[in-house]
């Protein structure tokens, strides 16, 4: 999907050669040759490089770093790996909100925040119908600091004029539920109230989930690169307890082909390198201190980034899924109508798109 088979091949070449052990002069002349055959003819060194830095040679790793010069991941991971010596990530994304704090003000993020809203905003059914007295809901899955939700709902309110609205938000890391809320409740244009759940959605059985939603008729349920960190098969089981609460499940995310790829392979690394490198690329460009700018690289995407790239299949904790891979999943987890809209493209492809399933 990220490579041709002729790319693939001329990748894999190289780490036979590092399966069998060459010298980096070798492993260099290895990269020259085969750069020719790739789109992207910095990738041969990136690619290789990781494959050294998992072998625990970091020298070598930075060397081959180095010649991707114009590689912006593999500049960012040649800083890191020069200072930690590990491919062990230092931080853990969202423990803190400054990440995506300063993330979201990028124009990149603006981008996708932009195209997701306005494709929910044309593409999402009326609200049903609710007595006066009860509330519309609306599921929140990884609302982050709340800043998508605000504006999406202020949105869809001047769209539709619902009365009361009842936010069921449901996230895992405490800080980004604090902000989200604290977010929601300072710029309310409407009047609201929540059910906070701090928790993986994913941990929640059917039951439990029914509970969250007896205050009035469920309008949709969001979530916004929040469900990508689980694999497939959790993919699917959590859509489908999701269907049975909720008409609509509106699912925004990244294209990436993070999920059904073999630990090692040229297409999971060439995938993470091409899409942190346009995430890493964006955060250079926002009007922050350096300081603030280095937080959040390290604490966004060279974290997940290096929990991807280190880690087996089963522990990779994001799951970055391309968009028909998504299709299949939510037509297995039961809905039978799903609408897809791609809401950035960088050179042609795709990069983030909506996904609406009723
Ligand atoms: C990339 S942010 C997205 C924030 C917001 N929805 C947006 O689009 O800007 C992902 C959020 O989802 C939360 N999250 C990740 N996995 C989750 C899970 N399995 N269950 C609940 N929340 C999760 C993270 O803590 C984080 O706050």
């Amino acid at each position: 999907m990220f490579l041709t088979e002729s790319e693939s091949q001329a990748l894999e070449s190289i780490a036979k050669e590092i399966e069998a052990g060459v010298d980096i002069f070798h492993l260099q002349t290895s990269c020259n040759i085969n750069s020719k055959t790739l789109f992207n003819s910095e990738l041969a060194y990136t690619f290789a490089a990781i494959l050294m830095a998992k072998k625990g040679n970091i020298d070598e790793a930075i060397a081959l770093l180095n010649r991707a010069s114009t590689c912006p991941f593999s500049q960012s991971l040649s800083v890191y790996l020069g200072e930690n010596r590990t491919l062990t990530r230092k931080a853990k994304a969202f423990s803190t909100t400054v990440p995506y704090d300063v993330w979201v003000q990028s124009p990149f993020y603006k981008r996708f925040k932009m195209g997701t809203i306005s494709s929910l905003v044309e593409g999402l059914p009326s609200p049903p119908s609710s007595l006066e007295s009860r509330p519309l809901t609306v599921i929140d899955i990884g609302p982050g600091n709340g800043v998508l939700l605000r504006e999406l709902l202020e949105r869809l309110h001047a769209r539709h004029s619902f009365g009361k609205l009842h936010l069921v938000l449901i996230e895992q890391s405490q800080a980004m539920l604090d902000a989200a809320i604290e977010h929601l409740r300072l710029n309310a244009l409407f009047d609201v109230t929540f059910t906070r759940i701090q928790s993986f959605v994913e941990t929640l059985d059917a039951l439990a989930l029914s509970k969250f939603v007896e205050h009035g008729a469920v309008w949709f349920t969001l979530a916004s690169a929040s469900i990508h960190h689980m694999p497939k098969a959790q993919k699917i089981e959590t859509a489908s307890k999701i269907r049975m609460i909720s008409p609509v499940l509106a699912i925004s995310e990244f294209q990436g082909n993070h999920d059904l790829t073999e630990a090692d392979s040229p297409e999971l690394i060439c995938s993470v390198v091409s899409f942190y490198g346009y995430f890493i690329q964006d955060i250079l460009r926002t009007p922050e201190t350096p300081e603030r700018i280095r937080e959040c690289i390290e604490g966004l995407p060279l974290s997940e980034a290096l929990t991807i790239i280190g880690n087996s299949r089963y522990s990779r904790v994001d799951y970055h899924t391309t968009q028909d891979q998504w299709e299949e999943i939510l037509f297995k987890a039961g809905y039978s109508s799903v609408i897809a809209k791609v809401t950035v493209h960088s050179d042609e492809r795709p990069v983030t798109y909506t996904l609406l399933a009723e």
